[in-house]
């Protein structure tokens, strides 16, 4: 057991200071293609609405909503007000905010591939008056990968995109960002084709996450642990990602996609590379993607006898998760019954630079673990233990710092302490920041962020298309290495438990152990 000490609180920040700076936001109009989809009733909506609540949207703005289904503006702002009501991450939602904002939602009813439809987009426009509202468009595809060259290439022709116009149009695609390298380059070409990269914002919600973005700022803003921050002190570095959830009515989507795609090649590469880049320049968004970029290249590539020393696949079977009975996964609705999809991978990967070069960075992530997790643990090297060890025996713990990126999201250090007493006893405990106890419970949702960020023309949170394509090859490589492979006994774990044995296995070609997430209240 571990016991907690707080850390003093130097300054009491007034609430103000936490926000940091305000962007100067120019009026606009946001285009949603996908506007009766579960991901603008659930995130962007509810995104919007509280970004207005919060008087942090420009001062002046439209959204229109772009699908098939018949709909007025009336019935789907009451649409909207319903899911709010489920999904607002203030309740109760504010009647007064939400008429104000409900009058400037408008619903634009049309087939993505109906060339008509884009008349009546660029009509609703006009209605507008104001030029910037009709030319400085935030398009937003919240649709199918598979249509997204469609309608690049319609609001193209429609003269809604311009590469070199008047006003800005910039362009947000939702993962999945391709299922593999050749994919992600195809949609790359489509996407480049008629617009700039730098008109397209790919998002990765992670990146939108308060902690995430903590990572640079607690590597950069304090020299205490930069310094620390290389070979000569790391030990290695675990990565977790756990989830707790199975992956329920998703079956047929996991099918496809796999812990590897769904995590790895995404979330978990992007946390990687803010921990281990190195500074950047500046905090300009090419600055800053340029190092990520740099980090990814750097990652030394996997053969596939590589893949079979270093990348472990997991799939859960039947087990008990908090007390509650859960299917295996071959089990599950729109699975194979001999599938060999994994719902858990555990790989280290090895980064070929001056700083990291020989540590260990070991990633994890899976379905139906114990509990829902995400973070990031630098073990350090241990002391030489000559000094303690007739009293404490060989092992002395070594200190680790833990960033939690969720829940309860804070960063812990771990070092020896001296038990009380008459004779020299030494336990590990821990010093401990709460993102919660120190500034409030003010978590802004991903969405919040990642939309005011793309309003404002700052790509610093969003990937970049080498960035995209690299973390591909890394997935890609681990993917050849599994062909026709199919899964071990050691790679099947039950359901509530930390995984496989293969993934102990792993670690223990270095004498490493995984350390689980603290339950942190
Ligand atoms: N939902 C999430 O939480 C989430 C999270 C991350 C990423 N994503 C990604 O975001 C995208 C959207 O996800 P979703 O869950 O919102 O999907 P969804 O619920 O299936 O919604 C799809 C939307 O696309 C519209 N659409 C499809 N074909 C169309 C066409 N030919 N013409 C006009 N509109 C068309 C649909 O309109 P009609 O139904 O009216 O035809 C609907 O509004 C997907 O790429 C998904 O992978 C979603």
């Amino acid at each position: 057991m571990l016991r907690a000490m707080s850390i003093m609180n130097l300054s009491e920040p007034s609430h103000g200071d936490i926000g940091g700076e305000r962007k100067n936001l120019t009026p606009c109009t946001i285009v949603i293609f996908g506007a009766s989809g579960d991901l603008t009733a659930r995130k962007l909506i509810p995104a919007l609405y509280q970004l207005f609540k919060e008087k942090q949207m420009p001062a002046d703005f439209r959204v229109v909503g772009f699908a098939r289904r018949e709909k007025t503006d009336a019935s789907w702002r009451q649409e909207l007000r319903t899911a709010l009501d489920q999904f607002s991450r203030t309740k109760p939602v504010d009647d007064k905010v939400w008429l104000a904002f409900a009058e400037k939602l408008f619903y634009c009813q049309g087939d993505l591939t109906d060339d008509v439809a884009y008349k009546k987009l660029e009509t609703q426009l006009t209605t507008f008056g104001s030029a910037p509202l009709r030319e400085n468009l935030l398009f937003y595809l919240a649709i199918s990968p598979s249509q997204f060259g469609e309608v690049v290439e319609q609001i193209h022709r429609s003269g809604l995109l311009n590469k070199e116009g008047v006003g800005w149009q910039r362009i947000v695609v939702e993962k999945p960002f391709g299922h593999d390298l050749a994919s992600a380059q195809a949609l790359n070409r489509e996407l480049t084709r008629y617009a700039h990269e730098q008109q397209v914002y790919r998002i990765d919600h992670y990146l939108g996450k308060e902690t995430v973005q903590n990572i640079l700022m607690f590597r950069f803003s304090n020299s205490i642990f930069e310094r620390l921050w290389n070979r000569e002190s790391v030990d290695h570095v675990q990565i977790t990602v756990s989830e707790k959830i199975g992956v329920g009515d998703r079956g047929g989507y996991y099918e496809e996609a796999g812990a590897l795609r769904d995590m790895v090649q995404n979330h978990m590469l992007q946390v990687l590379s803010l921990i281990a880049m190195e500074p950047p320049v500046s905090l300009e968004a090419e600055a800053v993607r340029d190092e990520k970029v740099k980090l990814l290249k750097s990652i030394r590539e996997l053969t596939p006898a590589d893949v079979a020393r270093q990348v472990v696949r997991g799939q859960y079977f039947a087990g008990s998760v908090g007390g509650q009975m859960r299917p295996g996964y071959r089990q599950e609705v729109k699975v194979n019954p001999d599938s060999n999809v994994e719902t858990y991978v555990a790989l280290k990967l090895l980064i070929d630079n001056w700083r990291w070069s020989g540590v260990p960075f070991y990633l994890r992530t899976g379905k139906n673990l114990p509990m829902s997790a995400s973070e990031v643990r630098i073990q350090f090297r241990p002391t030489p233990n000559v000094l303690f060890a007739a009293q404490c025996g060989s092992h002395l713990d070594a200190n680790a710092l833990t960033l939690r990126l969720q829940p309860n999201e804070g960063i812990s250090l771990r070092f020896n302490g001296k038990v009380p007493g008459t004779t020299i006893g030494v336990r590990p405990v821990r010093m401990h920041f709460s993102y919660d106890a120190e500034f409030g419970a003010y978590t802004p949702e991903a969405y919040e962020r990642l939309l005011l960020e793309a309003i404002a023309g700052d790509a610093t949170l969003f990937i970049r298309r080498d960035e995209v394509e690299t973390a591909w090859q890394i997935a890609d490589a681990i993917r050849t290495g599994w062909d026709g492979k199919p899964l071990t006994n050691r790679e099947f774990y039950a359901a509530g438990t930390w995984g496989p044995i293969a993934a102990d296995d792993l670690l223990a070609q270095l004498g490493h152990t995984w350390h689980e997430p603290q339950v942190i209240k």
